[in-house]
């Protein structure tokens, strides 16, 4: 470049227009907010809002204290740096309270030279970026088991089916005392079947989608949740009426849901029997995702959360949570997470769980229908 060109640049950069400080802050992708002498929040930007689930004009009214216990470790982070005038840095909090639930968080204080008193907290919250790591190794994970599904499919289903039909000739000709063993290999002989039948949902058939209301999926699952195995459960509802289509399979989806519901009751259940069950739906833009098989990336905006009250996921579990035959339950099969999390990784989705005694929540993230659905493939892969 010659070095009148190169002038020529300088000029021309320093003659574009300045950038608003404002909304350089307003992009900030971290939660920032700037607390005062007296940890009351004096600014915060739209990251912050979302990471607090409040807006600027309620933050405002509030301080740190209101939000998380005055014992949280992130105050005297914050002392020190207004005390030592320094940068301070810490990882691995935790901000829990009724209203917040963020675990494994990052965050720097850092004081204010020009406002005495003030400290600004830049908060990193990894836990979607961690959450995406385990998605993608659940979807490994329900991979292996495809093919294992078809082959035992294969091979298990016609001898069963022999096995079954002679238990049932023998039911018929057999001595009374006889009589109840061969009930029991027709039984047994069933329950193969049925278990078989759910492994064969693993099989790697392209997903055939459309614009499903997720509130009329939700409805139905706990319908028939409460008319079964969660008669005694009390469950709460917190929709967003406003939210659009996914873009699901509706049998697939009621799956999905009804086997988180059923965790989620059996958790109750299993504890105390008393307990309640939270469905909820919220919008969160800004989760994006590359779906297997297509060069896009798919937004996943519309969140589904299934909360609720039991005991929480135990820990010798919680690492392989979504693998297949991983149970705690004498009568589980361990597939109920493994079909999850094979069915929302289809749907291009996402899984994100957070657990302790008292609060097991699953967050599905989904895509939405898609506007141009005219041109839009009905299936993934
Ligand atoms: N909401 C929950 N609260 C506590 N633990 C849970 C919850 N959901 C799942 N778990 C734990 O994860 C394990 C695996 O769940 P998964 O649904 O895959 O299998 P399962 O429920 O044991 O059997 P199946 O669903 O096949 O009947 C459970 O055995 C349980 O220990
Ligand atoms: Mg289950």
């Amino acid at each position: 470049m010659s070095a009148r060109s190169a002038l020529a640049r300088v000029a021309a950069f320093a003659a574009r227009p300045a950038v608003d400080p404002a909304a350089l802050f307003a992009a900030v992708p971290a939660a920032c907010v700037l607390l005062d002498d007296e940890n009351r929040f004096r600014a915060a930007n739209p990251a912050a809002e979302q990471f607090f689930g409040l807006s600027f004009p309620q933050l405002r009214q509030l301080s740190l204290t209101d939000l998380i216990a005055d014992d949280n470790p992130v105050f005297l982070m914050i002392e020190s740096a207004r005390k030592h005038n320094v940068l301070v840095t810490e990882r691995d909090l935790n901000f829990e309270s009724p209203r917040l639930n963020h675990r494994g968080i990052a965050i720097q204080a850092t004081p204010l030279p020009e406002e005495p008193g003030a400290v600004m907290l830049v908060i990193s919250d990894w836990s979607a970026a961690r959450a995406l790591d385990r998605q993608l190794s659940f979807r490994h994970a329900a991979r292996s088991v495809a093919g294992m599904a078809a082959i035992l499919a294969h091979e298990v289903k016609n001898p069963l089916s022999g096995i079954r039909g002679a238990a049932q000739l023998l039911e018929n000709s057999v001595a009374d005392a006889d009589r109840e063993l061969a009930v029991l290999i027709r039984d047994e002989a069933d329950r193969i079947r049925a278990l078989v039948d759910r492994m064969e949902m693993f099989g790697d058939k392209p997903v055939e989608r459309t614009g499903v209301n997720i509130h009329r999926v939700l409805e139905h699952v706990r319908r028939l949740a409460q008319s079964g195995f969660a008669a005694h459960i009390r469950f709460a509802e917190l929709y967003d009426p406003s939210l659009p289509p996914v873009w699901g399979n509706r049998d697939q989806l009621v799956q999905v849901f009804l086997n988180l519901v059923k965790n989620a009751a059996e958790a109750i259940t299993n504890a105390s029997g008393e307990g309640e069950i939270t469905l909820a739906t919220f919008y969160q833009p800004g989760v994006r995702l590359a779906a297997p098989g297509n060069a896009r990336h798919l937004n996943l905006p519309l969140v589904v959360a299934i909360r609720d009250t039991g005991p929480g996921i135990p820990q010798d579990v919680e690492k392989n949570l979504f693998d297949p035959f991983v149970t705690t339950k004498s009568g589980g099969s361990g597939l109920g997470l493994a079909l999850v999390a094979k069915i929302i990784g289809d749907h291009g989705g996402l899984i994100e769980v957070d657990s302790r005694p008292g609060r097991t929540e699953f967050r599905i993230f989904l895509p939405l229908y898609p506007e141009d659905h005219e041109d839009a493939p009905t299936a993934l892969r």
